[in-house]
Order: C-alpha cells, then sequence, then structure tokens
C-alpha cells in the first residue's frame, strides 16, 4: 500500500490560538467591547498594554472562560472555550494559592480536581518541577515561600494538567524588581521549552515589549485595538535586548501610539 504523502487539510495545526468575533461586553452602561475582533497567530507570546481601566482583565477573562460576555465568538485553536484546556496565572498570587495546601499540593489541585490517580499527580508534578529546576522545598506551605517563589508556584499550577494556552493577567505586577526579572526569565525559558501560546496582560510598556512577539495596544472605552506591533528580536531575550535599537525602536513606537491614544 501507498502512504498517502499529501498533507491533510483536517488535520493541519490551527492557525490561530485565539479568535474573538464581534465580542460585545457591558457592565451597567459602561460599554467595555463593542464589536471588538481579534486573531492570534499560533505558536506566539502576546502581550496586551493599554489604559488603566480598559478592560485588559475583563477581555482576558472572557477568552478564559471566566467572566461571561454578553454576544460575539470565542475560539481557542478553532474551539469553544469550554473544549479548550486552559491554563490561568493570577495577578495576585496571594489570593490565587490555597494557604492551607503545601506548595505541592497547590500544585496538584488541577489534577487532583480532574480525578487522575495519586501517582500519576504526582509523576506530573516532579517532571514539571524537574523540567524547569524549581529548587523549593514543596512541602512548605505558600505563606513561606517569597513573593516571586509563590508565583513561580502558581505558574507551576497553571502549567501542571497541560495547557494548550496560558493566561497570565499582570503576572509581575505585585513582585518587586529583583523578583521580576527572575520570574520572567522562568516564564520565557518555559515558553521557549514548551511553545505554548502565551497571553499576557502587562501595566508596564517595556516590560510588554520584551517578551512578546506581538504586543496588541488597546485604547480607552468602548475598547478598541489600536495596533499589533510585532517585536522580532531572537531569544533568549537578555539585559543586552534592552540596549539593542530593534528593542528601543520598538518601544518608543509603542509609547507614541499610546500617547496618541491618550489625547483622543
Ligand atoms: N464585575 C464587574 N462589575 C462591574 N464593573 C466591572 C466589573 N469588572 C470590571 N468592571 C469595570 O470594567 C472596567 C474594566 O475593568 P478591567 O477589565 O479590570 O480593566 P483593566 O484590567 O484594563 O484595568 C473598569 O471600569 C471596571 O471598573
Ligand atoms: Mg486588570
Amino acid at each position: 500500500m501507498m502512504l498517502d504523502t499529501q498533507p491533510n487539510p483536517a488535520i493541519a495545526p490551527p492557525e490561530h490560538f485565539v479568535s474573538v468575533k464581534g465580542l460585545c461586553k457591558s457592565f451597567g452602561n459602561a460599554v467595555l467591547y463593542d464589536n471588538f475582533n481579534l486573531d492570534l497567530a499560533s505558536n506566539q507570546l502576546v502581550s496586551v498594554f493599554g489604559p488603566n481601566g480598559c478592560g485588559k482583565s475583563t477581555l482576558i477573562n472572557m477568552i478564559s472562560g471566566l467572566t461571561p460576555f454578553d454576544s460575539g465568538e470565542i475560539l481557542i485553536h478553532d474551539k469553544p472555550i469550554r473544549r479548550a484546556r486552559i491554563g490561568y496565572v493570577f495577578q495576585n498570587y496571594r489570593e490565587a494559592m490555597l494557604p492551607w495546601l503545601s506548595a505541592f499540593d497547590n500544585i496538584a489541585y488541577p489534577l487532583r480536581v480532574k480525578g487522575v490517580p495519586e501517582a500519576e499527580c504526582r509523576d506530573r508534578v516532579e517532571t514539571l518541577i524537574q523540567t524547569f529546576n524549581i529548587q523549593l522545598d514543596l512541602k512548605r506551605y505558600p505563606y513561606s515561600f517569597s513573593g516571586g517563589q509563590q508565583q513561580l508556584i502558581s505558574i507551576m499550577r497553571a502549567l501542571v494538567a497541560d495547557p494548550e494556552v496560558l493566561f497570565l493577567d499582570e503576572p509581575f505586577s505585585a513582585l518587586d524588581f529583583e523578583t521580576t526579572l527572575f520570574v520572567r526569565d522562568k516564564l520565557q525559558e518555559i515558553f521557549e521549552t514548551t511553545k505554548i501560546p502565551m497571553f499576557m496582560v502587562v501595566h508596564n510598556l517595556e516590560e510588554a515589549v520584551f517578551l512578546a512577539d506581538t504586543v496588541l495596544l488597546l485604547s480607552k472605552r468602548p475598547t478598541r485595538l489600536v495596533e499589533m506591533v510585532s517585536f522580532t528580536a531572537p531569544r533568549p531575550r537578555t539585559l543586552d535586548t534592552l540596549s539593542s535599537p530593534e528593542f528601543i525602536e520598538t518601544s518608543r513606537h509603542c509609547l507614541d501610539i499610546f500617547r496618541q491614544e491618550m489625547r483622543k
């Protein structure tokens, strides 16, 4: 029998990891989104930047299925949200950890909720912490770790159930500068190793550019996508990236666009 060497379009990988069509969302009289559209090409790290209160958290929460929307359609890898495996890292690690569980049990929690057998839970957590070289005593409780360590634990928890997309809402905003550098490097390592597409809200423009393949710049409400800016510096991005002409130019361009938007 001859093997069929023609690519089968039925199994072509999805072109987009997120597709938003005609999305509408209001809170009372406040219109956040009115016919909002967005397509994010697969395998990217996308960061989102926009004015305070424009609806970044609401957007990431609607796309990850945590917040309902009024109308429109959201697809993850061409599927409805409820059929997608989603990882989510919350802005405030203090509120996101379950304080009565050890760090290990916090990471294993999503697997246990799904009813994965105990031996497999343990294996999956062990493999994960070895892969990313997490040298923490995971028998300890969340409060006994630093903020950066807790955020790292919550990233591990988001990864444990093998998500096809990872959402992060300002993952560095509750961290001090030094810890931010550490967690940021780890996140980049995770992205390079797993290639899981990431959609990350970031509250600092340079931070948004630094890790991203694509930066989404959002307007004031009702929120529009002002521009999708691509940033193609090689990975891993390092301190040298910060002084590269490409980084400076892209950050500058994003700042110009943001300023023009704020004047409107
Ligand atoms: N559950 C809610 N009920 C009412 N208003 C909300 C709710 N969540 C957010 N908002 C309002 O929607 C706007 C956008 O919020 P949010 O998505 O948190 O903005 P961002 O993350 O961009 O700062 C804000 O004005 C906020 O007060
Ligand atoms: Mg927010």
